[in-house]
C-alpha cells in the first residue's frame, strides 16, 4: 500500500457560532473565530489517496488528476469565500476546521478515479490540524 498527498492552500473566512448558546457563552467558546462578522484564516488542506502502484504507469495516482479535483470540487467553491454565506455545501453547518474537513471529504470521496481516498487533513493555524479518514 502507497500514499499519495496533495497539498493546496486557500484562504477563507468564517464565524463559528451556536445558536443554542448565548452570545456570551459563543464568545467564551470560539473566541476570536465568534467575531460577528467573521474573519479570515489561511488553510492548509492535505488530501491523501492510498492503493496499489499502476505497473504500467508506476503511480498510484496521477497528481495532476488529483489536483484537478481537489481545485474543481473544492478550491474552487471556498477560496477566498465566506463558509457561513458563500458556500452552498455548507449551508447550516457551523464551519468549524472538522466540519469543513468532512465536508471537503464528502465532495471528493466518490471522485476519486485510480486509489481511494486515505484521508482529509486541514489545517485552520499553523500549530493545528483536523484529521477525517470517513469514519
Ligand atoms: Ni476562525
Amino acid at each position: 500500500m502507497i500514499y499519495v498527498t496533495r497539498r493546496e492552500v486557500f484562504s477563507a473566512s468564517h464565524r463559528l457560532h451556536n445558536i443554542n448558546l448565548t452570545d456570551e457563552e459563543n464568545l467564551l467558546l470560539y473566541g476570536k473565530c465568534n467575531n460577528k462578522n467573521g474573519h479570515g484564516h489561511n488553510y492548509i488542506l492535505e488530501v491523501v489517496v492510498c492503493g496499489e502502484i499502476n505497473p504500467k504507469t508506476g503511480y498510484l495516482i496521477d497528481l495532476k488528476i488529483l489536483k484537478t479535483i481537489i481545485r474543481e470540487e473544492i478550491i474552487k467553491y471556498v477560496d477566498h469565500k465566506h463558509f457561513n454565506y458563500d458556500v452552498e455545501f455548507m449551508k447550516g453547518i457551523n464551519p468549524t476546521t472538522e466540519n469543513i474537513a468532512i465536508a471537503f471529504w464528502n465532495r471528493i470521496v466518490n471522485k476519486i478515479p485510480s486509489g481511494k481516498l486515505y484521508s482529509v487533513k486541514l489545517s485552520e493555524t499553523e500549530n493545528n490540524y483536523v484529521e477525517y479518514r470517513g469514519e
